[in-house]
């Protein structure tokens, strides 16, 4: 079990660039550089039939204490299977709501990349906000878990950058994840509070 946890969805990794690039940097595919807090768990590859093992997940989760959701964004949001891992992981009464306190007082770190360049997510671009506006689901879930929302790393125009750009991006990965926590005004990113959600905000299973 590690303490860094990185939660990786590409539905076509063979095809990936940025993704690939940034899993390339972690074990097991970088062993000696790799630092032993890390564990990557690629959820394509472990869930091909969208079969998710919950308690599995909660255990490495569990034993987190820094969170990170690796993916390429499709459809301004996250891959199909990683919002399946939450629905199915992040249960009523384990991640949240009454007794739910088990991701209470964790980081969650979003490390994303997309399609369209950075002057497409502007007012006026062809994404027409800024690529911010898509977060509150994400922010809003870190939030009700207890968990510390950290500054997102995002890649925009994922498969034009140069080579070097990628290599750039990719080392900065690296080093955060190496360095973390002590970043560079970490301590000013407030934690989140506690949020009560009330036993009958869910239909009582049966
Ligand atoms: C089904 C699908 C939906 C996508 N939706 C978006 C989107 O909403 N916004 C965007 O900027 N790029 C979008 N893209 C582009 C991907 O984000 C981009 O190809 C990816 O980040 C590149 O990373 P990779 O090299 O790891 O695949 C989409 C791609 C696919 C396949």
């Amino acid at each position: 079990m590690a303490e860094i946890l990185v939660i990786a969805a590409h539905p076509t990794l063979e095809h990936s660039r940025a993704s690939r690039a940034l899993l390339a940097v972690l074990p097991p595919h970088a062993p000696a550089a790799a630092d032993r807090r890390i564990e990557v768990r690629d959820l394509y590859a472990l869930y091909p039939d969208y079969f998710i093992d919950v308690a599995a997940e909660q255990q490495a989760l569990a034993a987190a204490r820094l969170v990170v959701w690796l993916h390429p964004v499709h459809w301004y949001s996250m891959p199909p299977l990683l919002k399946l891992w939450l629905d199915d992981v992040l249960a009523f009464g384990w991640a949240y709501g009454p007794g739910g306190r088990a991701l209470h007082g964790k980081d969650l770190w979003l490390v994303a990349s997309t399609g369209g360049d950075e002057a497409s997510y502007r007012p006026g671009g062809h994404n027409r906000h800024t690529f911010d506006a898509f977060l509150p689901p994400y922010e809003q879930t870190a939030r009700l878990t207890g968990m510390r929302w950290l500054p997102p790393l995002v890649l925009h125009g994922a498969h034009r950058v140069t080579e070097a750009a990628l290599a750039t991006h990719a080392e900065r990965f690296r080093q955060r994840l190496h360095d973390w926590p002590r970043w560079p005004g970490l301590t000013q990113v407030e934690a989140n509070g506690r949020v009560d959600v009330p036993a009958d905000a869910r239909p009582t299973p049966g």
